[in-house]
């Protein structure tokens, strides 16, 4: 595929999500070294189950419609389900990226993840 899906750039011109949430209980931000784009995810947990994300995406379009995406397909998953959520499952709900950009949805997902991450550790240390 060589082409952005209607979905990507539904996404990308109309990115769902975008924001900070002031009282986080997760953060999780990733770069790409190489293209030099960044994401910082945001957060919110309810009994294990993620209740609001919002996203900060500094990069190119494929990166912003990922992160719309994953946002949304995060959104009342309970934290296990949303670990599993790989770069594969926001291709496809995207209706695929092109090859060149199926960098940028790692970027996504590994946001969230670090996000969670980031949730579980300051739980720990309470
Ligand atoms: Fe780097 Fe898309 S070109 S995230």
């Amino acid at each position: 595929m060589e082409y952005y899906s209607e979905k990507v750039m539904d996404h990308f011109s109309n990115p769902r999500n975008v924001g900070e949430i002031d009282d986080a209980d997760g953060i999780g931000e990733i770069g790409n070294p190489i293209c030099g784009d960044m994401m910082v995810f945001y957060i919110k947990v309810k009994n294990d189950r993620i209740e609001n994300v919002k996203f900060k995406t500094f990069g190119c379009g494929a990166a912003i419609a990922v992160s719309s995406v994953v946002s949304e397909m995060a959104i009342g998953k309970t934290l296990n389900e949303a670990m599993e959520l790989n770069n594969d499952d926001v291709a496809k709900e995207l209706d695929g990226l092109p090859k060149n950009k199926m960098h940028c949805s790692n970027l996504g997902t590994n946001a969230l993840h670090r996000a969670i991450e980031n949730y579980i550790m300051k739980k720990k240390s309470e």
